[in-house]
């Protein structure tokens, strides 16, 4: 796949099917991952390729907690963000966004890669971040699906059990994101962009 197809057509996947993920191409993917700019070339990163069924689901469970805890207090900011939105998709969609309903599928994924950065170190999470952004084209370029998640991190104490339960409970580990990774059961359809004269200075 062309480089800039790839980056146009990759979306976020949010269901996949049961189909396992070939080892060789999760390599490849954090190959990918690794050869990104990263501050002072540190490498201040772990990758936690998580397959464990149950790991997955107690990461599922928590990334759940995080969104209560992320998204209850903002009930009234969410009505206003989706306000464009039909009045019964609009509730249903705020419902599952405060329930964490809406992001069961991090607990179902075949494979969740946990990145983590270690902020003893320079800009480490902004490293991390290429990577991720690297990982999730890769992937994409290999016909697999990823979505980047952080709300696991909604709630801080969540966010510790997490990097316990992968050991690395140190605090100067930070979760700089949850990726999903799967074969796609369907692709959604790409999400609109501000156009470039919304975002763009010249000067
Ligand atoms: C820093 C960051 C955090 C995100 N957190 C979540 C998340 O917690 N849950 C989720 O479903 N998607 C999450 N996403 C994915 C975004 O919702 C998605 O990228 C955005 O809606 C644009 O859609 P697209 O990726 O399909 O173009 C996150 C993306 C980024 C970059």
């Amino acid at each position: 796949m062309d480089l800039f197809d790839a980056i146009t057509s990759r979306v976020s996947v949010r269901s996949y099917s049961d189909d396992p993920v070939d080892r060789d191409d999760i390599t490849k993917i954090l190959e990918a991952g690794v050869r990104a700019p990263n501050s002072e070339n540190q490498q201040a990163w772990r990758f936690v390729v998580v397959q464990d069924r149950d790991i997955i689901e107690r990461i599922g469970r928590y990334s759940q907690w995080g969104a209560k805890a992320l998204f209850s207090p903002q009930r009234h900011a969410l009505e206003e963000r989706f306000a464009g939105m039909p009045e019964e998709k609009r509730k249903a969609l705020i419902e599952d966004m405060t329930t964490g309903m809406f992001f069961t599928f991090i607990g179902r994924a075949p494979v969740v890669i946990v990145v983590l950065a270690d902020t003893s170190k320079s800009h480490s999470v902004h490293s991390a971040s290429a990577a991720i952004e690297n990982i999730s084209l890769a992937a994409h370029g290999l016909g697999l699906g990823t979505c980047w998640t952080m709300v696991a991190t909604g709630d801080a104490a969540v966010e510790q059990r997490i990097r316990q339960e992968l050991g690395r409970p140190e605090d100067n580990w930070e979760v700089a994101g949850i990726i999903t990774l799967g074969h796609p059961a369907r692709m959604p359809r790409p999400r609109p962009r501000r156009p470039l004269s919304d975002v763009v200075d010249w000067i």
